[in-house]
């Protein structure tokens, strides 16, 4: 693959053209976004940690900034590429978060929690001046809804929860056999930063995700939802080719 970067410790290379896309998109956020002195959110997945890593040799180069990481994973990370960290108990607002998504419509909605971070990648988000998505070409979606929804949830009365939500979704008028799943991976059930489960629902197309978004919250047993509407600004959508566009939205907070 074309693109490249020298972190300082190991040259990384891309695996896939996917790959080199994200690496693009990443790369890009780095040089569009970041000035000395900004507070940072780190996103989540491997889009953000191609971020991380086009980073890390910036910070080695003497660029000061600070990072709030959305998960234990983008923690590790970061500290191994030596990219300073703090909390949000230490600051005020982050200046701006990038992170990727699993899916993205052209208004700025997004599906994401495909890592099972959603919920700290939103409380990262809302404490961001400005949030900005980093995706490939293949994320970007005139309709959300082929990447099943996540949707962090307690494990108490997990069953009571999934329930609430099947009404929850007749109501807004999907089939009332839709798919949910409670996120299992390598043969076990995946448990969240938080200490949560994951329900995956399989809604196949939202047709409203402005209308649906503040709905789940209602549901005692659903901790955050991974429909993130209203909270990217911008994108930026790398491609194979080693381009990246950067695609404003509309009313978005700026
Ligand atoms: C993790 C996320 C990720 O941002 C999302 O899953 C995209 O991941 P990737 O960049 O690996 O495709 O929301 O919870």
């Amino acid at each position: 693959m074309g693109t490249h970067i020298e972190p300082g410790y190991a040259r990384l290379e891309p695996q896939s053209k996917q790959d080199e896309a994200k690496l693009v998109s990443g790369i890009k956020a780095v040089d569009h976004y970041l000035a000395p002195g900004m507070k940072v959110g780190l996103g989540s997945g491997t889009t953000s940690h191609w971020f991380v890593r086009a980073l890390a040799p910036r910070v080695k180069d003497g660029l000061d900034i600070v990072g709030v990481p959305t998960s234990n994973a983008t923690r590790e990370l970061a500290i191994e590429l030596g990219v300073p960290l703090t909390d949000l108990g230490q600051i005020d607002r982050l200046d701006v978060t990038i992170d990727g998504a699993d899916e993205i419509d052209h208004q700025g909605s997004m599906i994401k929690g495909g890592g099972a971070c959603l919920l700290w990648e939103k409380i990262v988000a809302a404490a961001s001046r400005k949030m900005v998505a980093v995706v490939d070409d293949k994320k970007v979606f005139d309709t959300l809804g082929r990447f099943p929804l996540p949707i962090e949830v307690i494990q108490f009365g997990w069953q009571s929860t999934e329930r609430l939500l099947r009404e929850l979704f007749v109501s807004a008028g999907f089939d009332a056999g839709v798919r949910i799943e409670r996120r299992v991976k390598n043969g076990a059930l995946v448990v969240t930063d938080s200490g949560n489960w994951i329900l995956d629902c399989h809604l196949e197309a939202i047709s409203d995700p402005l209308a649906l978004a503040p709905r789940f919250n209602a549901i005692p047993g659903v901790v955050e939802h991974g429909l993130f509407t209203g909270i990217a600004s911008e994108m930026i959508v790398g491609h194979a080719d080693g381009t990246a566009d950067i695609v404003v939205f509309d009313g978005a907070r700026k």
